[in-house]
């Protein structure tokens, strides 16, 4: 269960607003940051928050990109697969990261430090080919320019968690 103090906050803007459903993504992130994705039980809270259904809260849920309805690893790496970063061969960056990293798109490293998925276009074109990780924007990306940032976030503790 969400603490105290989140509940709060959230029950008293859902109390102000007209349409409780556009507080969904809000409500959903810090389920999010609270349990680390949204599992089941988040869904459950959140739609009892909301005044909505599990299944319009796992609706909404699958159809953004940075809400996960499955473990994560400490660091999400959104590769972005918009046009402008396919025309500059985004297929070789995530080529490069799953080889790097051993795993697949979709998949975690077994430390669970690594998350790899793509995401739509994350409006910076003119960086192109690029990702995002934790919200932090990279771009434009080389092997070496990848291999720089994978390598200071390993070492990097802790991460630091996305807040959207
Ligand atoms: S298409 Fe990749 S940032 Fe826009």
């Amino acid at each position: 269960m969400l603490p105290e103090e989140t509940l709060d906050v959230l029950r008293q803007k859902i109390t102000i607003t007209d349409h409780p459903r556009e507080l969904a993504v809000e409500v959903m992130f810090a389920l999010q940051k609270h349990y680390g994705y949204l599992n089941d039980e988040a869904v459950q809270e959140g739609a009892g928050l909301l005044n909505l259904s599990p299944l319009e809260i796992e609706e909404l849920a699958t159809f953004y990109d940075f809400i996960y309805r499955r473990p994560v690893g400490k660091y999400c790496i959104h590769v972005c697969d918009g046009t402008v970063c396919w025309m500059f061969n985004h297929q070789s960056v995530l080529d490069y990261i799953s080889q790097k990293l051993d795993i697949p798109l979709g998949g975690t490293t077994e430390d669970g430090c690594f998350t790899l998925l793509p995401v739509g276009c994350i409006g910076y074109c003119d960086q192109a080919p690029a990702m995002l990780i934790n919200g932090n924007l990279y771009g434009p990306l080389t092997p070496e320019a990848i291999d720089a940032v994978l390598k200071e976030l390993r070492d990097k503790q802790p991460p630091q968690k996305e807040d959207r």
